[in-house]
């Protein structure tokens, strides 16, 4: 089916400082949005960014009926603007919303809406190379209710904030082996409100000590390697690039599944396994070279120069030649159309 949307240009476009501005602090001039009652989507549009009025009763408010994604366009060296692996973040977006019992956006809709919404609001992607367009496209209950329920009413939303590079020094980090992010059975998986909130107090308080993030550990034993805020993991020793599997408790990242099958593609062996923070524990005190980093959109890759295990901290490798950078120049080079698009991930206006 088609959509047409209805666009509401911005009267003025605002002269924006094109100064690095911190992460997601800075929306576009525009920004989509359909509502869904009474089983359909309906009047779906583009107008200049504004507030949204919302009843103090919506049910979003009050019980976490709430999912999001995050996914970015890049510059590509010939001008044009590529939205990275658009489908691939559509399918984890309805997976998400099928476990928070939200409904499911059509394929059609969600794509026609990015493709206006960036073709609009592109130009203010910032020319810096290590710059791109981040987009948040996001669902949240609107029905006016107070009680829990499944809510019958939603909003479907996109916005655009332009990106730099998310961290900008190399990271600190503690196994966290008292909280916990998901359990199995669990939301883990989705990307919903309610994961990050979990997370947040756990994270200050490895921030109070020092730490930019916490390793999350399984629940059960507090032992195998999961994630890390917004980032999967990925860990390079012996000539292997490790990752944990994919299970009901972490996120199918887009970084992570690329980097996978770019590693795959450069002759580098991968291993999608159960870690341990013990076996990485034995590989540092080994003395052996760990190069341990995470892969996220808005991170694209983040080193980790320190791991904290308990009372010990150890040094990871994050020398200029490390594979994780390799690893990162590939996936740019894709993106930024310098290398073939071997596995068609560049959405290209
Ligand atoms: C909890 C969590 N894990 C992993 C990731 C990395 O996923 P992606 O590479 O799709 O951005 C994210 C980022 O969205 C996240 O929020």
């Amino acid at each position: 089916m088609e959509y047409t949307i209805a666009i509401t240009r911005q009267e003025e476009r605002k002269v924006k400082d094109s100064a690095v501005v911190p992460f997601g602090t800075q929306p576009t001039e525009h920004m989509f949005i359909c509502e869904y009652k009474q089983g359909q989507w309906h009047n779906p549009r583009i107008v200049p960014f504004g507030d949204l009025t919302m009843s103090p009763f919506a049910l979003c408010l009050h019980y976490g009926q709430t999912v999001f994604e995050g996914m970015k366009a890049f510059l590509m060296e010939d001008g044009k603007i590529n939205i990275f692996r658009p489908l691939k973040h559509y399918e984890r977006f309805v997976k998400s919303l099928e476990r928070m019992c939200m409904p499911a956006v059509p394929q059609a809709l969600f794509i026609e809406a990015l493709h206006q919404l960036i073709q609009l609001d592109g130009d203010e992607m910032p020319t810096d190379p290590e710059a791109s367009l981040y987009i948040r496209p996001f669902m949240i209950a609107s029905e006016e209710r107070i009680g829990v329920k499944v809510a019958e009413e939603y909003l479907f939303m996109i916005v655009c904030s332009p990106a730099f590079p998310y961290y900008s020094k190399p990271l600190k980090v503690k196994v966290e082996t008292e909280f916990v992010r998901a359990a199995e059975g669990g939301t883990g998986y989705a990307k919903c409100g309610g994961n990050y909130g979990g997370a947040l107090y756990p994270s200050q308080m490895a921030r109070n000590e020092g730490y930019d993030q916490v390793i999350w550990t399984d629940a059960k034993t507090h032992e195998f390697i999961e994630e890390s805020g917004t980032m999967n993991l990925m860990f390079f020793i012996d000539d292997v690039l490790f990752t944990p599997p994919l299970s009901g408790t972490i996120l199918d990242g887009v970084t992570r599944d690329s980097l996978l099958r770019l590693a795959k593609d450069m002759g580098i062996n991968t291993a999608e396994m159960a870690i341990s923070y013990k076996e990485i524990q034995v590989a540092l005190e080994a003395g052996k070279r760990v190069e341990a980093f995470g892969a996220g959109t808005a991170a694209v890759i983040a080193p980790i120069e320190i791991i904290a295990i308990g009372d010990k901290q150890y040094h990871c490798y994050t020398g200029q030649d490390a594979t994780m950078f390799k690893l990162q120049q590939a996936l740019l080079g894709i993106r930024k159309g310098t290398k073939p698009d071997t596995h068609n991930w560049n959405y290209i206006l």
